[in-house]
């Protein structure tokens, strides 16, 4: 997720983009760029790292003169966070200039298009596409460049553009990635969210997806994706600034559990091609598996979590053994590794220690490292022999919550890759799980809207003085990242267990008033869990159930009940933990903690 803004008008546009830029750095933050016309020419200036060193290189903006601009600040899909990769791209005449939110999944053919045609490209982005392509579809007219323009482009954009022919008009163009346009008085805006504008106007237009909008200081014209003109109503901001970086919600951790079906929607649809699993945009060798007899997955806090789970699905369907190591233990208890095995690190920082010395301890005894990361150009991404990247947008809140589920799409999406590589499944059994896993994205939609009732449920029971998590298969490891959430954000001791192993001593604790949460989402188990239940209930236990709409065969064994939406059962974690999110994140405000700043946590534990 990156931040964009733009301004014409008559007052200083520089300084007035820079002060949008840092209300949009909790957007990204690895590089930023700025350019503004002045005397008919483009002035660009970028810098990679964070906003400050653009304001350090343009004197906070006052050093580029013009009144109108556009500025963009970079978390990095495509191409390593440095001055080239940097927004705004220009074309190679310096004729225009754009700044891009999104993923042009297109844009290695559009690039051999373009490159045939004798354009030169200076970045590794798939936004650069966008200006050489206004560069050939220009002839004089400004906005029929645009449209042809934007009629090529496939994926996501929220993306802003100038031209030197038009001192007075910028354009401003959205398909499935958030852009607004701010109504100022003698000037305009456009920007990615209203916390980029709201210190300046509160009037903004929400224009609507394919449209795109042609705005000078006096006029704001908006059209849609035909051409037609169209009427998009004026709405007015009524949240202050720092309510609206988080998009109007109190705290980022909820902000980003409600953003999961737009990040884990990311992490799959540049991964779908004809309804066929690809991996293309990352640099996995068709030959992944040559010679691989064992897979060992290691990771740190939630990200071993989503170890756990995927050991279930890439054993289930690719009938590869996996083992799974807390990436703190792999690397002090000599594993038994060599070039016949596949270490997979999962970090969504790309920056633990720990993980990163599992890595070289991997390498170092032969084996091919595959890195599952959020961050592009973290040093786990360039450390490991291949990435797959997750996708999720740059996650602000210390507890996880879309970089847990998007690695865990991942996985999905891995396990169905490597079970076709190894000639496990059919082709038309890996049509019907990539489509299982392409409904994922609405089933988590829908386990956040199922479930209106965890405010309440967090209420009833934010005085426990501990907790158990109870689940077999892929529901134990979603226990797991359920306990760590309750307990890092709520500081209510819990603990996840195998609800089958509970008997064999741990019982011992359960008693009147203890509240075990059950999850019981895999038919298949389902009356063993049951009997689990009856087992704790017996023992004077409260019991939570965590069911499918499907299971309802449970309900009077448990005295409250979580829903989540039917799926594959097998890739269920993805959508059952976002409920237990958003139970800890309420049990959590209710006992007034630092929700997104959890005491003695930090977000990357870049020591060991
Ligand atoms: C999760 O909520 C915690 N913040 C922590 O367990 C985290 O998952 C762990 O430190 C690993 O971080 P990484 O994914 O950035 O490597």
């Amino acid at each position: 997720m990156c931040g964009i803004v733009g301004y014409v008008g008559n007052e200083h546009a520089a300084s007035i983009l820079i002060e949008g830029l840092k209300k949009l750095e909790y957007r990204g933050y690895d590089s930023a760029g700025i350019a503004v016309i002045n005397n008919k020419e483009i002035n660009m200036i970028k810098a990679s790292g964070k906003i400050k060193n653009l304001c350090e290189k343009t004197d906070d903006g006052k050093s580029i003169s013009g009144t109108i601009g556009i500025a963009h600040t970079r978390w990095a899909t495509h191409g390593a966070p440095n001055d080239a990769n940097a927004h705004p791209h220009v074309s190679n005449n310096k004729k225009f200039a754009v700044v891009h939110n999104g993923i042009i999944e297109n844009y290695m053919e559009l690039k051999k298009e373009l490159l045939d045609k004798g354009y030169k490209f200076n970045s590794e982005t798939d936004t650069e596409v966008i200006v050489h392509l206004l560069d050939m579809y220009y002839d004089k007219d400004f906005k029929i460049a645009l449209m042809k323009t934007i009629s090529r482009l496939e994926g996501s954009y929220a993306l802003g553009v100038i031209c030197k022919d038009y001192p007075d008009t910028m354009f401003a163009a959205m398909l499935n990635s958030p852009l607004i346009i701010g109504v100022g008085v003698c000037e305009n805006y456009f920007a990615s969210d209203v916390t980029a504008l709201v210190q300046r106007t509160k009037n903004v237009i929400y224009i609507e997806e394919g449209d795109f909008a042609e705005i000078s200081s006096n006029t704001i014209l908006i059209y849609s994706n035909t051409g037609e003109p169209v009427t998009r109503e004026k709405t007015r901001i009524v949240w202050d600034v720092e309510a609206a970086e988080k998009g109007g919600y109190e705290h980022f951790m909820l902000k980003e559990i409600m953003e999961q079906p737009r990040a884990i929607k990311s992490a799959i649809e540049p991964r779908i091609k004809k309804g066929c699993i690809s991996f293309e945009d990352s640099n996995i060798p068709t030959d992944l598996l040559e010679g691989i007899s064992r897979i060992s997955i290691t990771a740190c806090g939630s990200a071993y979590h989503a170890a756990c789970a995927g050991k279930y699905m890439i054993e289930e369907l690719a009938r590869i053994p996996v083992d799974v190591d807390l990436a703190s233990e792999f690397r002090y208890r000599r594993p038994i590794i060599d070039k016949s095995t596949l270490v997979i690190v999962i970090s969504q920082s790309g920056e633990t220690a720990d993980t990163i010395a599992a890595l070289k301890e991997a390498k170092e005894n032969g084996a091919s490292v595959l890195a599952i990361v959020n961050v592009v150009g973290s040093a786990i991404s360039k450390l490991a022999d291949y990435v797959i990247y997750t996708w999720a947008g740059p996650e602000i809140a210390v507890a996880t919550t879309k970089g847990y589920t998007t690695q865990v799409t991942v996985l999905c999406l891995l396990s169905v890759y490597l079970a076709e590589k190894n000639k496990k499944i059919d082709a038309e059994t890996a049509l019907r799980l990539t489509s299982e896993i392409q409904k994922i994205p609405q089933l988590a939609q829908r386990a956040i809207d199922l479930n209106p009732q965890i405010p309440y449920l967090a209420k009833k029971y934010h005085n426990e003085r501990s907790m158990f998590f109870i689940g077999r298969n892929t529901d134990y490891a979603v226990c797991l990242e359920g306990s760590l959430k309750l307990k890092e954000i709520s500081y209510i001791h819990s603990e996840a267990y195998a609800a089958g192993e509970l008997k064999h001593g741990t019982i011992a604790l359960i008693d009147n008033d203890r509240l075990v949460v059950a999850l019981a989402c895999n038919d298949r188990l389902l009356d063993k869990l049951i009997s689990n239940i009856r087992e704790v209930k017996a023992r004077g236990a409260k019991v939570l159930g965590v069911i499918t709409e499907r299971s309802t065969k449970i309900i009077p064994e448990t005295d409250d009940i979580i829903y989540i939406p039917v799926g594959e059962t097998l890739f269920n974690a993805v959508v059952q933990v976002i409920p237990l999110q958003m139970f800890a994140y309420y049990v959590a405000l209710h006992n007034g903690c630092d929700i997104d700043k959890p005491k003695n946590l930090a977000k990357s534990v870049t020591v060991e």
